[in-house]
Formats: C-alpha cells, structure tokens, sequence
C-alpha cells in the first residue's frame, strides 16, 4: 500500500509566507499579536503581493520537439514549470553521455536521446512589471531560448503572428505551443496558431474561467 507523507505546516507557501511577515515583525517589535503584526508590516518594509491561481495544465511538452511558450504578464508562470522541465531534461541528458570521446559525440547522443530538443519561451510584459526571472536564465549551448517583448507607452504590442512565423521560419517542425495571458492575448494566440496547424502546430491555450 501506498503510503502518503503528510507535509509538515512549516513546509506550506502559506506558512512560509506567515513565517517571512513573523520575521520582520520580530526584528521590530517583541509582541506575538498578529495584528500588530500587519501594522509593522505596513509601517516597516513595502511588501507587494499578488496571489492567483492555482491553475491547471495538462501539458505534455515531452511529445514534441519544439515548443513554445507564448506568454503574457503573470501568464509566465506556466512557462517557468514548462522551461524548468526543459533545463532538468537536459541536466538529465548530458549525465548520461557525461564521458563522451569527443564534443561531436556528446551533441549527437544529447539530441537523439530524447525529443524534446528546443524550447522558445516569448513573454510579453509590460516595462514596469519586468524582473529577471532566474528560472529563465539558461547556458549559452542551452536549447532554451528567451525572448522579452517590452510594452508600454509607445511601445507597440507582441504580434504573436509575426513570433510565430519567426520561428516556424527557423526550421521548427513538431511543434506545441502553450498559451497563457489575459484572454485576448490567448484568443489571439490560438487563432495564429490555428492558422498554422497544417504546418504542424498544435497548441493549448490555458484559460481557467471558462
Ligand atoms: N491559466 C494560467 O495558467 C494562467 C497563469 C497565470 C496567469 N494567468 C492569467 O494571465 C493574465 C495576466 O494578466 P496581467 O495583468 O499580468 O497582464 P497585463 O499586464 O495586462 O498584460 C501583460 C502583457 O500582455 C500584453 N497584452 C495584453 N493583451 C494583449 C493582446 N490582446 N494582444 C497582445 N498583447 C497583449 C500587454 O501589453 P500592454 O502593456 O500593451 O497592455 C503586456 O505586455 C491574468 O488574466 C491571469 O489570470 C493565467
């Protein structure tokens, strides 16, 4: 029989969370009430929080050889888990051929161990709400590629069209694209999409209030 490890409270984000304001209340003030507790946290240091979720995706980017992350604002975060995946699969793979003979030989054996061998993550994001997102960061001979569309004031909007073209253009063949953004972002992230899918393209596009 199965048997399922309860996780201990300290090891939930929401206890985290609690633990992080406890820690700033403490360095402050020596009561335990929580409400004061919210008042140091609004007197002392600016804490921003944004709370969405949870959301689902029956993604199984493992299946094809190219995919795509055509991502808006917070609808990131879909392509963080999707970009991690990536990086652990090619951790993975070159563990296994980590005593090649030659460079040439480590490539060939990387690229037909498994099918997944590119992942182009597209985020637009407004300038003012652009961080550096660690998960994204990748080796410079990484399949994982990046690409910022900054908007803005005067700035104009990501033509997913135009993104898609690009790199269908680069020789991608077997190709999913995961959609997630604001509704208008994904409806016309699907209707690209769908205009290509004699090309090859298949596509989930990731609404959660429908
Ligand atoms: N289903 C999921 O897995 C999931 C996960 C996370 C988030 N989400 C959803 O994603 C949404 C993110 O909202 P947000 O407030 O972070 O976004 P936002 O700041 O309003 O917009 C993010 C980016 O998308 C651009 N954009 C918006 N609509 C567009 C359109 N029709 N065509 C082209 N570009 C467009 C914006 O350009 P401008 O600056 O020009 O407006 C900006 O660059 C939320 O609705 C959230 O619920 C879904």
């Amino acid at each position: 029989m199965r048997c399922l490890r309860r996780r201990t409270p300290s090891a939930q984000w929401t206890n985290k969370l609690a633990g992080f304001s406890q820690d700033i209340d403490n360095s402050s003030s020596s009561t335990n009430d929580s409400s004061s507790t919210l008042s140091t946290l609004t007197k002392g240091l600016p804490v921003s929080l944004r709370l969405e979720g949870p959301y689902f995706t029956p993604a199984d980017p493992y299946r094809y050889k190219t995919v795509i992350c055509i991502v808006a604002g917070t609808g990131v975060s879909g392509a963080l888990a999707i970009a991690g995946a990536f990086k652990e699969l090619e951790r993975q793979s070159l563990q296994v051929t980590s005593t090649p003979n030659s460079e040439a030989e480590r490539k060939s054996s990387v690229s037909t161990s498994r099918i997944w061998t590119r992942c182009v993550v597209i985020w637009s994001v407004r300038e003012e709400h652009f961080i550096q997102l660690p998960e994204l960061s990748s080796a410079p001979s990484s399949g994982l590629d990046v690409r910022v569309h900054l908007t803005g004031p005067g700035k104009q909007r990501l033509s997913v069209d135009d993104a898609l073209d690009r790199i269908l253009g680069e020789g991608a063949s077997s190709t999913w694209v995961y959609i997630s953004g604001p509704n208008a972002f994904i409806a016309a992230g699907e209707m690209a999409c769908k205009k290509r899918q004699e090309r090859g393209v298949e596509w989930y596009g990731a609404r959660w209030d429908i």
